[in-house]
């Protein structure tokens, strides 16, 4: 099984989990780490879309690793999405290059677990909170797994780094098909 980790991170240099959980996804066999921000600063006219998505067909499971801003993907993700996620590549009669593939989300919050529960401050869930990114994939016929939220992962100690990063290997070791998420 090969998978392609996808990281993006508006201000690479000040990250710190995002950044952690990076290094352990390329210290990995048959993982592909590719940065966005790193590769293509925050120029979104500049990503190379034949290169991303030939990276794409080359992976069985494609996971995007990103900070939960304003409740979301980062600004170079989405435009990623946009671009790379092509009519006629991803989705319409002949699109179907990502069929069958696994999709899962790996993000770090900085607020609470509590927060994201319905009776936290947003009323709401995680996988409420990522239900575009679930619409997407099942809408390009991909499999879409349990994601795997980081929360308060703002001032995090040494311990706590490490807790994350087993998850986070621990996750990435896992068979193809064993983080259903419905
Ligand atoms: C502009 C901005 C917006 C943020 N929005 C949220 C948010 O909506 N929900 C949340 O839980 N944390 C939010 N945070 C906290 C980040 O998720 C947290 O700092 C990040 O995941 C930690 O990873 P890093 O060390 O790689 O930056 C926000 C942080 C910034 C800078």
């Amino acid at each position: 099984m090969k998978t392609l980790v996808i990281v993006s991170h508006p201000t690479p240099q000040q990250s710190v989990a995002i950044k952690a959980l990076q290094q352990v996804a390329e210290a990995q066999d048959k993982v592909t780490v590719r940065h966005l921000d790193q590769l293509y600063g925050t120029d979104s006219n500049a990503i190379d879309i034949a290169a991303e998505q030939q990276a794409h067909e080359a992976a069985d499971r494609i996971i995007y690793l990103y900070p939960t801003h304003w409740f979301n993907t980062t600004p170079m993700l989405k435009a990623y999405l946009n671009q790379v996620w092509t009519y006629g590549w991803a989705f319409g009669p002949e699109g179907k290059a990502l069929h069958g593939k696994e999709l899962q989300i790996v993000t770090t919050a900085g607020a609470t677990e509590f927060t994201y529960s319905p009776a936290g401050l947003i009323e709401a869930t995680m996988d409420e909170v990522l239900s575009p990114m679930k619409a997407s994939a099942l809408y390009v016929g991909m499999k879409y797994r349990a994601p795997l939220a980081f929360y308060s992962a703002m001032g995090l100690d040494e311990a706590s780094l490490d807790a994350m990063r087993s998850r986070f290997a621990a996750n990435l070791q896992a068979p193809l098909g064993s983080q259903r998420a419905d």
